[in-house]
């Protein structure tokens, strides 16, 4: 068995749809782990069962809300770190630390439309194929090696809201696969 913890910031769609395939896996997530307190990743945790901790980052530096991830990342040793909508940038010394052990999804096909606005910039741009990526964090804005894409192509007569339904129906489809092989990889290894 290897063990995931999760990195989430808010509603926590696929933190469920990872718990969900992991569940049916001998795979364990261990924990989530949110910054926002009224995140409704953790409404999901509780009925999952799985232990939720809140590491707020707001009002405090960002090294103090590290420094207490780490904590709970040494104690609870996970083989796999799993962002997920995950909204804070981690400082090189966090992404070093744990360097080939991190991964993260990303709405769009990178390198294209790096950072926050991934949807909105993939859905205004001229492009047909658009989709979603994972790949390991580094110091960087979703520079990372990429591990996997799912594209779509789009008629282009689709509205944002239908745009984004199809990247988030890509991002639980395509991320726990890669968790869970990342995994038995890891339990491979071991
Ligand atoms: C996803 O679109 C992910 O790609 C992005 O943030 C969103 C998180 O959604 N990084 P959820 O919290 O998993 O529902």
């Amino acid at each position: 068995m290897a063990e995931a913890v999760i990195l989430t910031s808010g509603n926590g769609s696929n933190f469920q749809a990872i718990c969900e395939a992991v569940s049916e896996t001998e795979h364990k997530i261990a924990a989530m782990i949110c910054n926002k307190k009224d995140a409704y990743s953790f409404v999901r945790a509780e009925k999952l069962g799985i232990p939720a901790y809140h590491v707020p980052y707001l009002g405090r530096d960002r090294k103090d809300a590290e420094k207490e991830i780490d904590e709970l990342l040494t104690r609870l040793h996970p083989d796999l770190i799993v962002l997920a909508g995950f909204m804070k940038l981690l400082s090189p010394e966090m992404t070093k630390k744990y360097e080939g052990k991190i991964i993260n999804i990303h709405p769009a096909l990178l390198p294209k439309y790096p950072g926050t606005h991934g949807i909105e910039e993939s859905f205004a741009s001229s492009d047909k194929e658009l989709g979603v990526t994972v790949h390991y964090v580094d110091a960087g804005m979703d520079t990372g090696k990429v591990i996997r894409q799912k594209s779509f192509v789009r008629t282009g007569l689709e509205s944002l809201d239908e745009i984004e339904t199809r990247i988030h129906a890509c991002e639980h489809e395509i991320y726990p696969q890669v968790v869970i092989e990342l995994l038995n990889c890891l339990e491979e290894e071991k």
